[in-house]
């Protein structure tokens, strides 16, 4: 029995129709990253595993759990790209743009990849907007990236949104908390969950970002960082506050909002739907990383980003009934009667397409109702009809797909010159 293959479990074919919201998408990143001044870059879709083990943070569940990581035949240990940031930062190295004005404004749009568990909205591929403006310590910064993400979701007609922020200092100043954290969670580690238990002793801060709901009651009691910020980091927090206002972002402070890598310091941020009570669906987060960069062996340098989901995007545009373009069809669907001959179908569809038209030719050998159905099908606005009688005369018939005008013979030499100015004109 043969083999029927399926696409693997988390990944999707983004099939024809869905495509106009993955172009409007395009379009308006393009809008809004040339409005803000940031600059594209790609980066491969595999890197070396260590990258992310380091930077990411190998007690993060994306590194821990999720990376697919494999060894290729040269026996390099290389993994597919789970998160931008790392390799942005490994490029801005590489290519040493550190020596570039600073900062560097850089985006990409690019395919990640996480061995998670499907669901909507969670897929085991899928592909994120990602903004870093690597170079810059202000706060401005912070709240640039913040806007730029609304601005995305407010042009897509996204709406019922907010900005949830939190602050979780720098690493140094972050010591003495995580002592006072794990001083208060240690009497309640036997009711955690297993999950928190690991947390507690590995990677404590996480704590907070707990989605079990044994973990809740002792989540709400837990000390706040953000109520206790070093004079610097509160100023800083200040700073975004105030620009976010100005900017008219309307923002609440989550003071579990932690985020799940580890380069995080002072600023953090998601973007979520309102009416979404545990964040599952957030369409964006980020913030500042500004020992990144060192740690990836380079100088001392601060960033600040985001990674949004496309596809997740997508889901809400359809939840708020977006308006997308609809795909446009063929100007031209080529009909044709000729039996065994190619070359007269060939060139005239070649002319046409020289002079610009979109030109779909009908399959050889079906009846003339069958192919002008075909046409109607297609959404194409004229069709083009080539018989034994037309070639003999040198011509070809036009139709009106749409029946705003009547039917008219074209001289063939004519065609492409008569037929492209019509269609300009309608
Ligand atoms: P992240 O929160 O892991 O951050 O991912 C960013 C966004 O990618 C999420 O908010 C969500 O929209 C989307 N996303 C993540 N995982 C999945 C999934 N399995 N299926 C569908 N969508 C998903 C980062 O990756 C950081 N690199 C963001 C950043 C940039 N921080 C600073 N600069």
């Amino acid at each position: 029995m043969s083999t029927r293959f399926q696409a693997p479990r988390g990944t999707q074919d983004i099939l024809p129709e869905a495509q106009p919201y993955w172009l409007a998408i395009g379009e308006a990143i393009a809008e809004v990253t040339r409005l803000f001044g940031y600059r594209r870059i790609d980066t491969p879709v595999f890197e070396p595993a260590g990258l992310f083990e380091k930077g990411s943070g190998d007690t993060t569940d994306v590194v821990e759990k999720e990376m697919y990581v494999f060894q290729d035949r040269g026996g390099e240990s290389l993994a597919l790209t789970p998160e931008g940031t790392p390799a942005i930062c490994r490029a801005y190295l590489e290519h040493g743009m550190g020596s570039w004005p600073q900062p560097v404004r850089l985006y990409t749009t690019h395919p990640m990849f996480r061995y998670d568990r499907p669901q909507k909205g969670r897929y085991r591929q899928h592909t994120q907007f990602d903004c870093e403006v690597i170079g810059s310590a202000g706060a401005l910064a912070d709240a640039e990236v913040i806007q730029l993400l609304w601005s995305l979701h407010r042009r897509l007609g996204i709406s019922g949104l907010e900005v949830r922020l939190n602050s979780i200092d720098d690493l140094e100043a972050r010591r003495g908390y995580i002592t006072r954290l794990k001083d208060y969670y240690r009497p309640h580690l036997d009711k955690l969950s297993e999950d928190s238990r690991r947390r507690f002793e590995r990677n404590p801060l996480r704590l907070l970002d707990s989605k079990d709901e044994r973990d809740f009651p002792y989540k709400e009691g837990a000390p706040r960082l953000v109520d206790q910020l070093s004079p610097a980091a509160a100023e800083h927090h200040a700073t975004v506050r105030a620009a976010l206002d100005a900017a008219g972002i309307p923002h609440v402070i989550d003071p579990f909002l932690v985020r799940g890598l580890d380069y995080y310091n002072r600023t953090v941020f998601e973007i979520v739907p309102t009416h979404d009570e545990r964040a599952q669906g957030t369409l964006g987060g980020g913030g500042r990383y500004d020992g990144l960069v060192e740690l990836l062996g380079g100088p001392p340098t601060p960033g600040v980003g985001f990674g949004a989901g496309i596809e997740r995007a997508i889901l809400e545009m359809q939840r708020c009934g977006a308006e997308v373009r609809p795909p446009t069809g063929p100007d031209v669907y080529l009909v044709h009667m000729l039996s065994g001959l190619a070359t007269p179908i060939v060139e005239l569809a070649s002319s046409l397409r020289e002079a610009g038209l979109a030109v779909v030719v009908a399959e050889a050998g079906r009846s003339m109702k069958s192919q002008l159905r075909s046409a109607d099908g297609s959404g194409a606005r004229l069709a083009v009809i080539l018989g034994e009688n037309e070639l003999a005369a040198g011509t070809a018939v036009v139709k009106d797909l749409r029946g705003e005008s009547e039917q008219a013979s074209v001289a063939l030499s004519d065609a492409p010159g008569v037929l492209a100015h019509r269609l300009r004109r309608s």
